[in-house]
């Protein structure tokens, strides 16, 4: 029995060993990112990556929770964080808590992520206050991408940069454990790294982040087209598409299944 990594744990690596993060969304994956990682995030990206929705705003708490059941099925060291989706804390701190308790009871999380910035420092502090460690993720935030006018990277020109900046510091001081900072210019990466007290876990962002987060099915090359910041250290792609043909050319021959997947009739006993 191995005790799960805690929230102060990994906010104590601020400034120390990179902290190494990944997105899971299933048992499987989750078993071995588990053996690797400090931290597995159930990210929201589960909508587009698993579920084939356009973008994260489609998804729902239910489905929230019913993946990050698997993934605390599945893992034992790794810290486990579930992303809060669009509509499901913005409106009040009341309803931030009451969704934020229920993916904590049903699944069994230690934490939460908001896609937040100062409006939601109130939401952060009203959590953390009542039992309930938050994860803040700032720079570029896919469930504003409506807002945004699309995904694309953020605090590139110095106005932009600033509200990052500001972001950043008020989910710190609001007793974020950590923030995510996504889709930024490295400088600005930079300078939220060393403005802020808790760890910064960086996508698309530096590799001077106190630690780093990709989504694995991108990381694993489950895509062909991902953004310019994943860099895939598998191709699933190829290995799926290999092994789906490869098994339909059997079918097509009678030589699936074989005899080594067959059964036979008992011989009686004599
Ligand atoms: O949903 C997600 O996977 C995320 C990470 C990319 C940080 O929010
Ligand atoms: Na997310």
């Amino acid at each position: 029995h191995i005790r799960r990594m805690t929230a102060p744990q990994i906010t104590a690596r601020k400034g120390g060993d990179p902290i190494v993060c990944l997105t899971a969304y299933d048992a499987p994956t989750a078993a071995i990112v588990d053996e690797f990682c400090d931290l597995i995030l159930v990210g929201d990206s589960l909508g587009m990556v698993v579920h084939g929705l356009p973008s994260t705003v489609g998804v729902t708490l239910d489905m929230m929770i019913l993946h990050g059941r698997a993934v605390m099925r599945a893992s034992h060291k790794a810290l486990v964080v579930v992303d809060l989706p669009f509509g499901s804390y913005e409106d009040s701190v009341e309803t931030a808590f009451r969704n934020a308790s229920r993916v904590m009871m049903e699944t069994g999380c230690q934490a939460v992520k908001i896609e937040s910035g100062s409006y939601a420092a109130e939401t952060v502090s009203y959590l953390v206050e009542r039992g309930i460690p938050v994860m803040s993720h700032v720079g570029l935030r896919p469930q504003s991408m409506h807002v945004m006018g699309g995904f694309r990277a953020r605090g590139r020109d110095t106005k932009v940069a600033d509200e990052i900046m500001v972001n950043a510091i008020a989910a710190a001081q609001a007793g974020s454990f950590a923030v995510v900072v996504e889709g930024v210019s490295e400088e600005i990466a930079n300078q939220v790294t060393a403005a802020i007290d808790v760890p910064t876990i960086g996508i698309g962002a530096s590799a001077q982040c106190d630690g780093q987060i990709l989504v694995t099915p991108d990381m694993l090359g489950q895509f062909e087209r991902v953004p310019k910041f994943v860099k895939k250290y598998g191709n699933q792609l190829e290995a799926t598409r290999s092994a789906v043909s490869a098994y339909a050319n059997d079918v097509k021959a009678r030589s699936f299944p074989g005899s080594a997947n067959l059964y036979h009739f008992k011989k009686p006993a004599s």
